[in-house]
């Protein structure tokens, strides 16, 4: 059965490229386990970078809702010429979070409307309920809403009609309609009817199939396609947001919680970072805020990983730090956050988590102090943070970022003090070019064993960087395969592993290459989230060892190994890569006293051209292949196709 399979694989691959070359034999000690891997071993990376949350999973279809961003008038146009003083941007500081809101009046004989853009266009899909809601306040009872969603070329989709009711103060007022057709660049129009006067705000449309179907909720389909990575945990909210360009503008987990109309928007530190992908619509609302960050966690069965700001802003932009006697508010925040996933519903902040919907708490084990921050400046206020949590916290495993590189003066400074301070779990960072990834699969085989943990907090492959954009691209994914087996080989010093950046929107990136894709109705992994999904789904519970001429396999002959046992399925899990542009024959030899029996199962993601890469249009280039392989008794040899990874699971009675 296996040669037959073998010789499908030649034929379907063609022969010129696929006659074997070599051959490599690994010894594969069953029984000798040398360690445990962690349950959340493999993980997400959400930032708010790429419209990855506003524009993106975050299901709001309506840009700049509540008249906020910098311009109130931004991603809005007025329809017909409007009257003097029929439209007015009132701002009224007693609102918390949210002062502005639109003033319309309307004469009876006048036509007026807005129209806003979306988020590079808005996405429906036909057959779809769309909501749209919005607050209001009745200044001279009398005005009809007129809703009409519309494709690009302005035929209208769906519409509805809103009365505004005569209550007093801020209500609100919502209907439902559909989509009588698809399109990814729709537009939504407010037309004013009939003759008053009103404050506006919080003008929204979303599709009621959203995750979960919660009312302004997220997309669904990105939230499956993490779901279907079973993530271990997800780590949010960055990255470079938490530390913001400045303290004024770095991440405040308490002002994403409560009502959404009263959370306070600020710029995205991603709007201006780079000269050459500016993006001047891009804000951070909050819909998406650290309640609705817990909750998906729990959704998919993934780890809460907060990172919160240690008292410095961004050091590539103003490097603002917060003097160390003033550092208490900011320490006093990650008391709080604490207590806001775990808390008691009787204290202040498990009050208002259960407020919000969910009295159980979120179970908080592991909580970040800065990301990305470097010096003894971090040090010193890291060492402040860490003698609160700790007393009062023992329980939390305190994560701290060992900068922006995986080497040099920075890392080695960083890396020395953390380990001297017995930080939990150290934060590495690595965006490479893939021959540091295939060079590197043995990083961690010297590493301490005992004391700080390593958690590869964020990590890509970059081909092109720093000429251009990097593509997610099959080399950039089968290097970084490579590298993780060293990762998976050390899970009992590197607990957790996350690619980075998540997300990227097609129309509104800053960074690439990304995990994810997507456009306004679409999204695709790329080779890269191929990968990951691959570890993750199969990521075993003990480290077994495997070695070539006794030595771990890290890229001799450009051959990658690594091997775990799953003691829930009773699976050997053989992971390969062949980094050859020629097939090889490896022989995996099993040396156990259990019996290995019944079909394995072979999950190839394989491509002899090196630059292909996914895209919306061909989401599946590299996509998993899976079969059943019989291999005899305790040796399994096979043929590996060139450019290769490969997961074999063998089941162990
Ligand atoms: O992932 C993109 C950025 O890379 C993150 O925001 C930051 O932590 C790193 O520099």
């Amino acid at each position: 059965m296996r040669s037959i399979l073998a010789a499908a694989l030649l034929l379907t691959m063609g022969t010129a490229d696929v006659v074997a070359q070599s051959s490599a034999t690994f010894n594969i000690q069953l029984d000798q386990s040398s360690g445990n891997i962690s349950s959340h071993m493999w993980g997400v990376f959400f930032e708010d970078i790429n419209m990855g949350a506003d524009g993106g999973i975050y299901a709001e279809l309506v840009k700049n809702r509540s008249f906020e961003f910098d311009n109130p008038w931004m991603g809005w146009n007025k329809l017909e010429q409007s009257v003097e003083g029929t439209f007015l941007i009132v701002n009224d500081a007693k609102r918390k979070g949210n002062p502005r809101a639109l003033k319309v009046f309307k004469p009876t004989d006048v036509k007026l409307g807005l129209q806003n853009e979306g988020f590079r266009g808005m996405g429906v899909r036909k057959g779809e309920s769309y909501e749209f809601s919005l607050l209001y306040k009745q200044l001279k009872p009398g005005l009809r809403l007129r809703i009409e969603l519309l494709d690009e070329e302005n035929k209208v989709l769906g519409e509805s009609t809103l009365a505004l009711g005569n209550g007093a103060g801020w209500q609100n007022a919502a209907v439902k309609f559909t989509s009588s057709q698809t399109s990814a660049k729709a537009k939504l129009n407010v037309w004013f009817e009939g003759a008053g006067e009103a404050e506006l705000d919080m003008l929204s449309l979303f599709p009621t199939e959203t995750w979960k179907n919660r009312p302004k909720g997220l997309r669904k389909d990105m939230v499956q396609i993490l779901a279907d990575m079973k993530p271990g945990f997800i780590r949010f909210p960055g990255g470079c947001i938490v530390e913001g360009r400045d303290l004024a503008n770095r991440f405040q987990w308490k002002k994403t919680v409560g009502p959404i109309e009263e959370r306070e928007l600020i710029i995205n530190r991603w709007n201006t970072e780079f000269k050459h992908r500016l993006t001047p619509d891009y804000f951070q609302t909050f819909g998406l805020g650290f309640y609705e960050y817990f909750l998906l966690s729990e959704d998919i069965g993934a780890e809460p990983v907060p990172i919160l700001n240690c008292g410095m802003a961004c050091q590539f932009n103003t490097g603002e730090v917060v003097p160390l006697d003033e550092l208490d508010t900011y320490i006093q925040d990650a008391l709080d956050l604490i207590e806001f996933a775990n808390g008691d519903v009787h204290t202040a902040w498990g009050k208002l988590r259960a407020e919000m919907g969910h009295p159980a708490p979120f179970n908080l084990k592991m909580l970040g102090v800065g990301n990305e921050n470097w010096g003894p400046q971090y040090i010193e206020r890291l060492a402040a943070f860490k003698k609160v949590l700790k007393d009062k916290h023992p329980e939390i495993e305190i994560i701290a970022s060992s900068g922006t590189d995986p080497e040099g003066e920075r890392f080695s400074f960083l890396d020395e003090r953390l380990r001297d301070m017995k930080i939990d779990i150290i934060d590495e960072h690595y965006y490479r070019p893939p021959s540091w990834f295939l060079s590197g699969a043995a990083r961690y085989d010297n590493y301490e064993r005992n004391g700080s943990k390593i958690f590869a907090g964020e990590y890509a492959s970059h081909t092109t960087r720093p000429n251009g954009p990097g593509r997610s691209t099959w080399e950039a994914a089968l290097s970084e395969a490579a590298f993780l087996t060293g990762l998976e080989r050390n899970a009992d010093v590197v607990r957790m592993a996350s690619y980075a950046p998540l997300f990227g929107h097609v129309d509104g990136w800053q960074w690439s290459p990304d995990l994810i894709w997507v456009d306004n109705l679409n999204v695709y992994g790329t080779p890269s989230y191929q990968v990951q999904k691959l570890y993750s789904l199969n990521k075993g519970t003990t480290i077994i060892p495997l070695k070539r001429n006794g030595q771990n396999a890290t890229g001799q002959d450009s051959l990658y190994a690594s091997s775990v046992y799953d003691e829930t399925n009773k699976e050997l899990i053989i992971k390969f890569i062949n980094y050859n542009s020629t097939a090889v024959v490896a022989d995996f030899k099993i040396d156990s006293k259990r019996k290995i029996s019944g079909a394995a199962t072979k999950i190839t993601l394989a491509n002899a051209d090196l630059n292909i890469a996914n895209s919306i249009e061909e989401p599946l280039q590299i996509k998993p292949r899976d079969e059943k392989v019989n291999y005899k008794g305790k040796s399994v040899k096979d043929t590996f196709a060139p450019y290769s990874f490969t997961v074999i699971k063998l089941p162990v009675k």
